[in-house]
């Protein structure tokens, strides 16, 4: 089968390489998805230049996160998923990019009713994470405002659309005019460049001085200290990820002073489903490059789902496809995705 493997380190166009491999077999937890797309993930940029370090496999491995396609064969205690269509995540989070993925059975659901394979690549990842962020880790309530950085991008309008269909009050940031034009016309309350002007100056205008409630920030570094400027009393500051460099990931910025006085809160945000079964025994696994791994649960899977199904189901969100483009062209893809270029999600049809 065709899979494109990180083959050395370097802007994708270097490190990406088409190759021919052969399937895995799959074990406990773990299925094999004859792809029909896979979708692109910031992450994956900062695979190709290696300096993702808490996914960091030994080259060559086959790049990718988030699949779509039908479940051919299932790792003992899984035989159930067989025979469906589902969206998925590639087992690891790698592997997506490939005729036939090995599949985290924990990180898979069925395609959601009237989506087409673009829209249901475009569903699963950046839903999910936006949701576990404004509300399981967010706690954002109706009426709050939310600051939402990298509005326009695969999360982040994911993350605008949840806050309107919630009832809050959104702050958009974006890296250009044609991307204002698509989130404002998502329904955000403020749009603001980011490259062009202060955005925490013009949120606290917008918020009459307190600050917004909770920030939705998939930038980092730099942004993300900007962001402090204006959080309010007993906000919460999102940190989803580090697309303006993920450098910013070892980095320690925040002092205790500034968490004293500004008397918010700083919460982590991840989107990896482990069954609860699994949870404690990796808690602490000496492997990962953090002091502790505390995933969300596969319970807290299922009721996000369900708690999407129904909201797409009512047309309050619906999955944004920047771009379609065919297997071939990956590099190039993530490429653009790299120059900031793309909105909403770029899916790879086989
Ligand atoms: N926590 C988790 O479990 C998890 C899982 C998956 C992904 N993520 C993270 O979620 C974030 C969004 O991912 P995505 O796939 O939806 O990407 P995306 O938002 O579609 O693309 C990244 C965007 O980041 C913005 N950006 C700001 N500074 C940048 C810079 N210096 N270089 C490049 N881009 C910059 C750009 O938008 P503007 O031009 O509008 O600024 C760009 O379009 C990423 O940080 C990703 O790593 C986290």
């Amino acid at each position: 089968m065709r899979a494109w493997q990180v083959v050395r380190h370097g802007r994708p166009s270097h490190a990406l390489k088409l190759r021919d491999v052969e399937p895995a077999t799959p074990g406990p937890g773990q299925l094999l998805v004859k792809a029909r797309a896979s979708v692109l993930n910031y992450n994956e940029v900062d695979g190709c230049h290696g300096r993702y370090l808490t996914i960091n496999p030994p080259l060559p491995y086959t790049l990718g996160m988030e699949c779509v396609g039908e479940v051919v064969a299932a790792g003992p205690g899984e035989e159930a998923w067989i025979g469906r269509q589902v969206t998925s995540s590639g087992f690891g989070a790698v592997g997506a990019h490939a005729d036939i993925v090995l599949a985290s059975a924990a990180m898979t659901f069925d395609i959601p009713p009237g989506l087409n394979d673009a829209q249901a690549a475009a569903f699963f990842y950046p839903f999910h994470l936006a949701h576990l962020g404004l509300f399981e880790r967010g706690r954002l309530t109706a009426g709050e405002t939310v600051l939402v950085h990298a509005a326009a991008g695969g999360v982040g309008s994911a993350a605008v659309q949840l806050a309107l269909a919630a009832g809050a009050s959104v702050i958009a940031t974006v890296g250009n005019e044609e991307k204002a034009a698509f989130v404002r016309a998502l329904g955000a309350h403020h749009v603001v460049n980011y490259r062009a002007a202060d955005f925490a100056e013009t949120a606290l205008e917008i918020t009459g001085g307190s600050g917004v409630d909770v920030c939705f920030d998939g930038v980092g570094g730099e942004t993300m200290l900007q962001s402090l400027r204006c959080l309010a009393r007993g906000g919460r500051h999102l940190t989803i990820g580090f697309a303006s460099g993920i450098e910013a990931e070892e980095v320690p910025m925040v002092n205790g002073r500034m968490l004293c006085f500004g008397n918010f809160d700083l919460i982590g945000v991840i989107l990896a489903y482990t069954p609860p079964t699994i949870v404690g025994k990796i808690a602490g696994a000496s492997n990962m490059p953090v002091p502790r791994f505390n995933p969300p649960t596969t319970d807290i899977a299922q009721s996000v789902q369900n708690h999407l199904l129904e909201l797409l189901a009512a047309g309050k969100i619906r999955p944004l496809v920047g771009a379609e483009v065919p297997f071939t062209e990956l590099p190039q893809a993530l490429e653009a995705m790299e120059a900031r270029e793309t909105i909403g999600r770029v899916v790879l049809l086989r």
